[in-house]
């Protein structure tokens, strides 16, 4: 089968464009070599990963780091090995990184690639689904600091982006799942993203839940190429998030509160994003930014889906507290994008907090 290829055009950088290959059993290196002049290749992977694709990342030009496996990997030490290596093994400008791995990897990968040598190629090889539809797409790239996640970052964005599903087979269900709430995402925010589609995201989301959920190959690609189109069409227009990129952040005021109240280890990022996006949902129709037919319809999807996992009773002091925290808030403004008709959203700053600690449940 044809291989789909999506190309990405920054508009703040006209002259600069990258593809989004998605295919089953891509010959990584051939693209490599098609989209790079690399001599030598830095393969950045964790250990997980490695152990099940050795074979299938092996080059005789490539030198390895494999990290640990876990989000707390993506910090300086990380960093350190990755840009060690390089230099022990004296990578040039003109060679490559590659992220073999999910949002982790791709992360300090990139961040490393763009400070090497004031700013190597690099390549993007997701093997998570929140990799293929998310992070893997779009240049945001960082680590984290003790204080806080993605406090140190470039937008700098790959050569190529390589999405093969065959990698998603190995998926833990868990994995799977988290993905899938940055998929639903797209969904409700479609028509906010400015890309034409043939069909409504949502429908075909319903539609074939079954299939998605079993990895049909043919669904699951249709899938990620819907996916990135939504996510490039924001990032052409509004690469370094000055505006319209907020639009991804539907559900996300909430879940980084989630995630940062619980140590970022007791829920995946995707469980908290389904429940951001239903405690976003909630606050829309509190503020009567919606119709209780729509806030039905963002319920039942994620539902359909199985997302929402177990909450504790969040302290809601606290919660705002760590609203407050967030990297995206505006000075002591809580920034929320939530709906505001079928399938769209917009930002909001001035709520009324005793209405948002009505949301704080699901
Ligand atoms: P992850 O990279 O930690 O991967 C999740 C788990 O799946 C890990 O244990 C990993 O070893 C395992 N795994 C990966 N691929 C596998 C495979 N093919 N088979 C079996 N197991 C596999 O997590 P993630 O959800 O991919 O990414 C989360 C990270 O992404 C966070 O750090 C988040 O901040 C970041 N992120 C970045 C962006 C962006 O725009 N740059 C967007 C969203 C999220
Ligand atoms: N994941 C949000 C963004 O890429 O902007």
């Amino acid at each position: 089968m044809e291989n789909n290829t999506l190309n990405i055009k920054i508009s703040e950088k006209p002259a600069y464009s990258y593809p989004i290959i998605i295919g089953q059993d891509l010959d990584f290196f051939e693209y490599i070599k098609k989209y790079t002049k690399a001599k030598k290749l830095l393969i950045v992977t964790n250990k997980t990963i490695f152990s099940l694709y050795e074979k299938k990342i092996k080059a005789d030009n490539a030198y390895y780091v494999i990290l640990e496996d876990g989000e707390e990997y993506k910090n300086f030490d990380s960093l350190k090995k990755i840009l060690d290596t390089a230099i022990e093994n004296r990578l040039e400008r003109r060679d490559c990184f590659v992220a073999f791995g999910g949002g982790v990897v791709g992360d300090v990968t990139g961040y490393a690639a763009a400070s090497y040598l004031r700013g190597v190629d690099f390549i993007q090889i997701p093997t998570t689904l929140l990799a293929h539809v998310d992070s893997s797409v779009g240049g945001k790239v960082a680590i984290n600091h003790e204080k806080g996640k993605n406090l140190i970052g470039a937008f700098y964005q790959p050569k190529a982006v390589l999405a093969d599903t065959n990698l998603l087979s190995t998926l833990d269900k868990r994995q799977l799942k988290t993905g899938l709430a940055e998929v639903l995402k797209y969904a409700f925010i479609e028509k906010s993203c400015g890309a034409e589609l043939n069909y409504r995201f949502y429908d075909f989301l319903d539609a074939y839940s079954e299939k998605i959920l079993k990895l049909d190959s043919v669904i699951l690609e249709k899938l990620i190429l819907i996916c990135c189109t939504l996510k490039a069409s924001v990032v052409e227009k509004d690469e370094t998030e000055k505006g319209l990129r907020a639009v991804l952040n539907f559900g996300h005021t909430f879940a980084h509160a989630i995630e940062n109240l619980t140590g970022y280890t007791k829920y995946t990022h995707g469980e908290a994003v389904a429940a951001g996006m239903i405690m976003a949902a909630k606050l829309a129709l509190k503020l009567e930014m919606i119709e209780r037919s729509y806030f039905v319809k963002i319920n039942e999807l994620i539902n359909k889906y199985e997302l929402l996992p177990e909450l504790p009773g969040f302290d809601k002091d606290e919660f705002i507290e760590a609203m407050h925290l967030d990297k995206k808030a505006d000075a002591d403004k809580i920034r929320f994008i939530l709906p505001d008709s079928e399938f769209s959203v917009k930002m909001v700053t001035d709520v009324d907090e005793s209405l948002i600690k009505d949301c704080i449940e699901i």
